[in-house]
């Protein structure tokens, strides 16, 4: 049975009828594969793949032919979410013309239905122009990575007045560009409900409490799979590195013992051909 293709008029519609949005993460075929099937509505192909992929220490390195190849391995595996595309670092800032032929790369060579880009007021023309090329865009406030070394630190973003205030008016701008959702990252919980009131169009959050329209988190977060840092926001669903690493354990010890492989793991051949060989 084909399965409905999920589209920004479904997420409007959900945002409308108070139906949480649900959004996770992914970067590889598998994963997308599971996310997918699990019935998500968006699978965003983070930036974040520069931490939990590529082994980098922030997402400044990652580059748009990093993004294209995973965000093609994603499509494959996804029939029914929006799959959004995330802008990496310089794709979209040097110029408007430069951000609408990347972002076009996303759908055309790609497959994606959308992209996703950091930043208020500085990127309102960006938006517009990405927008009027046919192009849904989400957008990303509070802490935005990719400007970590303005921002001084994975911090809460939005806690005093000036920056709350400067968050309230940006997300008013991105609606007024087009974009069709606003991500809310690290962003006090009744900050994050005034921003979702005060807009028409979803608010996603991560690490911004209940009162957003949608969550995402990212999948390696939730499944235990990065070894890394993890913020207070997430909630770890699972704990598969440690199950990676004692299947990885128990393999090595068994070819060492020479228990694996097992005869059920053997192809065998004909007596008379092997006969023959000797
Ligand atoms: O890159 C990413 O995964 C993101 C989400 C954390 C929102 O931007």
């Amino acid at each position: 049975m084909k399965q409905e293709k999920i589209t920004t008029a479904i997420v409007k519609q959900k945002k409308a009828e108070g139906r949480p949005i649900t959004v996770l993460t992914a970067y590889d075929f598998p994963m997308a594969k599971i996310v997918d099937e699990a019935g998500i509505d968006i699978i965003l192909v983070g930036d974040s793949m520069g931490n939990v992929v590529l082994g980098y220490d922030s997402t400044i390195p990652v580059t748009m032919d990093d993004m294209v190849h995973h965000v093609k391995a994603v499509c494959r595996g996804a029939r029914r979410a929006m799959i959004v595309a995330d802008m990496p670092f310089l794709s979209y800032q040097a110029s408007e013309e430069e951000a609408v032929r990347n972002a076009g790369r996303f759908l055309k060579e790609a497959g994606a239905q959308a992209v996703k880009l950091e930043g208020g007021a500085e990127v309102v023309g960006v938006v517009r122009k990405i927008v009027n090329a046919g192009i849904p865009v989400m957008g990303h406030l509070g802490l935005t990575p990719q400007s970590i070394n303005q921002l001084g630190g994975f911090k809460v973003q939005g806690k005093d007045e000036r920056v709350a205030k400067k968050m309230i008016a940006d997300a008013k701008a991105l609606e007024e560009a087009g974009v069709f959702s606003v991500v809310l990252e690290c962003v006090p919980a009744p900050l994050a409900k005034l921003i979702t009131e005060s807009i028409g169009v979803a608010t996603i959050g991560i690490g911004a409490s209940p009162y957003c329209d949608g969550q995402v988190l990212v999948i390696h977060d939730i499944l235990g799979l990065y070894p890394g840092f993890t913020p207070k926001f997430v909630k770890q669903y699972a704990n598969l590195h440690e199950q990676a690493a004692a299947a990885v354990k128990q393999y090595k010890e068994e070819v060492e013992a020479r228990a694996f492989p097992a005869p059920e793991h053997c192809f065998g051949m004909s007596e008379e051909v092997l006969e023959k060989l000797y």
